[in-house]
């Protein structure tokens, strides 16, 4: 059951712990309920609330205003500069000063601008709020923020309809977005490719998605031979899940997903330091977007065919490991020469997205955490994307922005194709120089999707180690929410 409830009132009735009051810096306050205008007021008059983008300030039992014990102003900026992100981000921030202070019952105004369309503002409002109800307490003995129990967002509004149909969605985006944090925040002692694959199907079964997992001799048999050789220093061997969600009405386009699930990099033979190993569990966050957008899209009911292929590995240095100088022969009959096993990423992707290759359909889009090289540039507020089809890439920039997660085109620079020749083999799977790791491990994808219409996301936003207004640290769980609107949207 939902814990949102949605208000015609104006919320000055409002009875719980807080009221969460968005505020516009200037003259927007005297739009607000009478008794929390004047409070409002009160502390802006005297220079402690200015409104700013982010800034919050808490008041206990405020005169005038019984029901609740308190309010919290939220300050959204310059009206004129107002976006549905900065929404999302400045309630998503007041909504986790509550969970931390223990605020359970929360109370949330609408923010009243006349400057986009009401529904649109709330429903920003209303993700912000789920989008931040989130914590990863499986591990703690005391979880450090509560999670919300009920939400009550007031519209000061009769005709709530639009909000209660975008709800449904919101909803359901917010889920997968949570799901993908779960997924990752877990330790890799317990989230390895037997497990991994074991949730995978419990969450198909539940969602009426087919689902086949393919273990080791049968990868072999299929010869994803790369795949495996990431896989073989492991004691937890390799597992291919696929799922296929097929609409109930003829299916207008079919896309691929293909998924990076790395369970754990450890680099293998070409060991990470200890620093850069810290948050190697994250590396199968790839899987975990393409597993979460796919249950998404099919609780929405998208008239789009949608399957995806998640490989899940384990890159360990044990005794049977995959070595440097090995050459491998890949799904696709290309043979690689691994001159660093830390590269092993684009060997898993090699294969499989050589499988979605033959299965005819209209876009591939692989999601990985492929490279260092990505984080550096972007940071971890951005993700990049490489595609043999812009318009592809388009859109997916176009869906990024329309749900507030950045991503960023780089480009596949051909000239550089060359760095990746191999004295030896087809290809090797690293360059010589450090230069452009991003660009160069695309171009090495780009080998393996022959003809097809594809797009590659190098995930650097999937992870932080600083929480900020609605992520928290660790798994961010940014990708479903803008898969959803760009396959809704096909
Ligand atoms: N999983 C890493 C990429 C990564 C590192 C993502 C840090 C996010 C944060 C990937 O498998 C890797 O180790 N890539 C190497 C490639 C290099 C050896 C060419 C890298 O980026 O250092
Ligand atoms: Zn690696
Ligand atoms: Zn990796």
């Amino acid at each position: 059951m939902s814990k949102i409830e949605i208000s015609a009132q104006s919320g000055k009735d409002f009875t719980g712990d807080a009221l969460i009051v968005p505020v516009f810096s200037g003259r927007e306050r005297h739009r607000l309920p009478l008794a929390i205008s004047k409070v409002a007021r009160l502390a802006m008059d005297e220079g402690d609330f200015k409104a700013e983008y982010l800034e919050m300030v808490p008041l206990h039992h405020p005169n005038g205003v019984k029901g609740c014990r308190w309010i919290l102003l939220a300050g959204l900026g310059d009206e004129e500069k107002v976006t549905l992100n900065k929404i999302r981000k400045a309630v998503g921030a007041a909504v986790r000063f509550c969970m931390k202070k223990g605020w359970k019952s929360i109370g949330l105004l609408s923010p009243a601008t006349s400057n986009m369309e009401p529904s649109q503002v709330q429903t920003a409002a209303l993700e912000g709020t789920l989008l931040a109800d989130y914590d990863f307490s499986a591990f703690r003995s005391k979880p450090e923020a509560t999670r919300l129990e009920r939400i009550e967002l007031f519209t000061n509004n009769d005709d709530n309809r639009k909000l209660r149909r975008r709800q449904a969605i919101t909803e359901i985006g917010v889920a997968a977005n949570h799901l993908v944090r779960d997924l990752v925040n877990t330790p890799a002692a317990d989230m390895y490719p037997e497990s991994f694959a074991a949730k995978a199907k419990a969450l198909a079964a539940e969602n009426k998605i087919a689902v086949e997992v393919l273990v080791p001799e049968e990868l072999e048999k299929d010869g994803f031979r790369a795949l495996l050789a990431v896989g073989r220093g492991s004691a937890h061997p390799p597992r291919v899940v696929k799922l296929d969600y097929t609409p109930s009405e003829k299916a207008k386009k079919h896309i691929v997903l293909v998924g990076k699930g790395v369970c754990f990099d450890s680099g293998g033979l070409s060991l990470k330091n200890a620093t850069d190993m810290e948050t190697m569990k994250d590396d199968m966050a790839g899987a975990a977007v393409a597993l979460a957008a796919t249950i998404a899209c099919a609780k929405a009911g998208v008239p789009v065919k949608v399957t995806a292929i998640c490989g899940l590995v384990e890159n360990m240095p044990g005794c049977s490991a995959y070595k440097p100088g090995d050459i491998l022969r890949s799904r696709s009959g290309k043979t690689i020469e691994v001159l660093n096993t830390d590269a092993e990423g684009r060997l898993v992707l090699a294969d499989l997205l050589h499988w979605a290759s033959e299965m005819g359909a209209d876009h591939i889009i692989d999601l990985a955490t492929l490279t260092g090289a990505c984080l550096v540039a972007l940071g971890d507020g951005v993700s990049g994307v490489f595609g043999t089809d812009q318009k592809l890439v388009e859109r997916i920039l176009d869906a990024g922005a329309i749900v507030g997660e950045h991503i960023w085109n780089l480009p596949l620079v051909e000239e550089y194709r060359e760095l990746l020749k191999s004295s030896v083999a087809d290809i090797k799977n690293i360059t010589g120089s450090r230069g452009g790791g991003a660009i160069t491990a695309a171009l090495f994808l780009k080998e393996f999707v022959g003809a097809s219409s594809w797009a590659h996301v190098d995930l650097s936003s999937v992870w932080t180690t600083t929480e900020k207004d609605y992520r928290t640290a660790g798994g961010t769980g940014e990708g479903p929410r803008w898969l959803l609107e760009l396959i809704a949207g096909q």
